[in-house]
């Protein structure tokens, strides 16, 4: 991934603000241990500082939501570790047959530490309700479990160091279908880079697992005219689930 010298500084930046001199310090000191050429090597390096010094705990052997949810709420695994109110882990039913993907808590999701309690949220509920669905029917979880100051678009980094989490959590609950909600999070869970049209007008899938993706409902309550294309994409994925 090509990334310039002004998102570099703009992350070195953050950094700064969360951990003040210290990570600078040390990023220094890595760069001439590393002997770091190409910028990139930076962020990645300071992630996996981070992680072995503030990470210790092992989750991937977890064998249900709840043990799961134990060993990671505390993650300081990256820099949102600091900023966040409460850790938005998911919520919904454990052995759900249909998963809803989002990209990251917003304010209330934050100030609640649940996904989608929000204005988005009460439309994500208007749509599940129009293809028969209830929050409780279903799991509800984001790519990134805290919430990126000023809702900001995910890192790249953070997307990569919480992935594992959402992996885990489809692990355990091992739905049959996932609706992905926006072009962030569908990339995110598929490793793709693909416009949201071209997103929209497929069934992917993961780990054998079928994904489909629609808008971000947040997208939606500022451009209502595309819920009509939200909505034929939602039956296609009601359409998924009844084939079960
Ligand atoms: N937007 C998201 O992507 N997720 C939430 O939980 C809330 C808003």
């Amino acid at each position: 991934m090509a990334v310039t010298i002004k998102q570099i500084i703009e992350a070195l930046k953050y950094q700064k603000e969360v951990f003040g001199d210290f990570l600078f310090e040390k990023l220094d000191k890595e760069r001439v241990n590393y002997n770091l050429a190409p910028e990139m090597k930076v962020s990645e390096k300071v992630t996996s500082s981070l992680t072995d010094n503030l990470f210790v705990e092992e989750f991937h052997n977890s064998t249900s939501l709840t043990e799961l949810y134990e060993k990671i709420h505390q993650c300081q695994k990256c820099p949102l570790g600091k900023t966040r109110t409460k850790f938005v882990f998911g919520v919904g039913n454990p052995n759900a047959k249909a998963m809803l993907i989002g990209e990251a808590p917003g304010a209330e999701e934050d100030r609640q530490g649940e996904p989608f309690v929000g204005r988005a949220g009460q439309l994500l509920n208007d749509i599940l309700k129009a293809i028969n669905l209830k929050r409780e029917d279903v799991y509800i979880a984001n790519i990134l479990k805290c919430r990126p100051p000023n809702n900001r678009d995910p890192l790249p980094v953070e997307m990569e160091t919480c992935f594992p989490y959402l992996h885990k959590q489809i692990d355990l609950i091992k739905p049959k279908v996932i609706l992905c909600l926006g072009r962030i999070a569908a990339n995110a869970l598929l490793n793709k880079k693909l416009s949201l049209s071209l997103l929209r007008n497929a069934v992917f899938e993961h780990d054998g697992i079928k994904v489909v993706s629609t808008y971000h409902p947040a997208a939606l309550l500022r451009n209502p005219h595309w819920k009509k294309d939200c909505w034929e994409d939602v039956k296609k994925f009601k359409s998924l689930l009844d084939q079960l």
